[in-house]
């Protein structure tokens, strides 16, 4: 008899371990994680040699790129390549330009040979899409956070 319950509640356990390890990958996808915004952030380390986010430097800002034209930042000098280029940044675009800026957009003078490998990509793209709720951005914006 206690052999019995006790190898029920062992089933119970087994089957609750089961259904979580399968609601986890129903997240993620298989093989897959989320993205990681703070190595996002560490990876940014490698864009700040040209890039800041709230103000412009070698390269244009980072705040508010998310929903922005390409080329489109008024104030910044951008190459007719990416001024001409048609696209708005979000994830696609950005992984595609970011994974061989040169080759994405002939012509820029961003002249980075890019991040080969896609799972940094996708960590720095969202810190990239994080870093608009940063007090950094906010505080360069606040007509944009006011509407
Ligand atoms: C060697 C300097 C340099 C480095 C390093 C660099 N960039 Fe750039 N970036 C530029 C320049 C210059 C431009 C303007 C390109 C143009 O006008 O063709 C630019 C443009 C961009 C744009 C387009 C912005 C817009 O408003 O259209 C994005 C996005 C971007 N960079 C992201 C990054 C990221 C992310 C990194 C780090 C992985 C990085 N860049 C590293 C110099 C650099």
């Amino acid at each position: 008899m206690w052999a019995r319950a006790s190898s029920r509640l062992w089933c119970q356990v087994l089957i609750a371990g089961l259904a979580a390890a399968a609601s986890i990958t129903a997240v993620a996808g298989p093989g897959q994680q989320a993205p990681d915004v703070l190595r996002g952030e560490q990876l940014y380390g490698r864009c700040m040699g040209c890039h800041a986010p709230a103000y412009d430097s070698v390269g244009p800002r980072h705040c508010g790129l998310f929903g922005r034209r390409a080329g489109s930042l008024p104030g910044y000098a951008f190459s007719a390549a990416m001024k001409a280029q048609p696209w708005v940044w979000n994830a696609a675009t950005l992984d595609r330009f970011l994974a061989a800026p040169l080759a994405a957009v002939p012509g820029t003078s961003m002249t980075y040979d890019g991040i080969a490998d896609a799972r940094e990509r996708r960590d720095l793209i969202a810190y990239l899409r994080a870093l608009d709720a940063s007090p950094q951005c906010r505080a360069a914006s606040p007509a944009k956070h006011q509407e």
